[in-house]
């Protein structure tokens, strides 16, 4: 099975968010990658429930929402409600995680934990067989358009490693800096799903650059 692609929407045109998730709509995306900032836990806001809502309703991808926010368990019901199929927490944001995860799962979503540049992976090690997915940061969360961090291939290979090892199941996404060279490279690595903002819709033709990910 080929890579998945994730367009991120924080890179896309807020202006006329329709024409974007529209073009999305026809595009060979697997996943609209949704990423929520509060101030606190990154030093950015992106957007909230309300934008969320009105994009739910014109997407026809499954939703695949990133929460870069402090006590995410206040709003499992929230992204729930929008449809969402992937939930995704910071490890870094949830003193419970295992209690976190449940909660995703009990609220009919799949549940993903995602990773900051600098927390261990071998930290996963009594969660790995509960995820459904590892979001792996590429980048310092908080902003669009930043360079990718090298290290991360490291990191991929540690926890596909991890996986392999207990016999898990979690799919492995990685956001942040991702293009045609360094998606190759994270494929080659073993990710199962790369996010992409900037390269999407910065590009010319955005569904030509989905598709040249896809086929990378
Ligand atoms: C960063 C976000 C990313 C971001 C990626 O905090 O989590 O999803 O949109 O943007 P690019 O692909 O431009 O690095
Ligand atoms: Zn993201």
């Amino acid at each position: 099975m080929g890579v998945k692609v994730a367009p991120s929407l924080l890179a896309a045109n807020f202006i006329n968010l329709q024409a974007d998730i529209e073009m999305l709509n026809q595009s060979e995306a697997d996943w609209l990658h949704l990423d929520v900032m509060d101030g606190v836990f990154v030093p950015n806001i992106s957007f909230g429930f309300p934008v969320l809502k009105a994009v739910a309703a014109v997407c026809q991808k499954p939703l695949d929402v990133h929460l870069m926010i402090e006590n995410p368990d206040k709003f499992v019901n929230e992204v729930r409600d929008l449809g969402a199929m992937m939930m995704n927490v910071h490890y870094e944001a949830c003193p419970h995680l295992h209690r976190t995860i449940q909660r995703i799962k009990e609220a009919g979503m799949r549940a993903g934990v995602t990773l900051n540049p600098a927390t261990p992976i071998s930290l996963l090690e009594d969660i790995i067989g509960d995820v459904d997915m590892v979001l792996l940061m590429s980048v310092n969360p908080g902003f669009g358009g930043q360079k990718f961090i090298p290290h991360t291939i490291e990191r991929l290979q540690k926890l596909r490693d991890l996986i392999e090892r207990q016999h898990a199941h979690a799919l492995i996404e990685v956001d942040g800096g991702v293009n045609l060279e360094t998606g190759k490279r994270l494929i080659d690595a073993g990710a199962d799903i790369l996010v992409a903002g900037s390269f999407v819709f910065k590009s010319p033709q955005p569904k030509e650059a989905i598709h040249q990910l896809k086929t990378l």
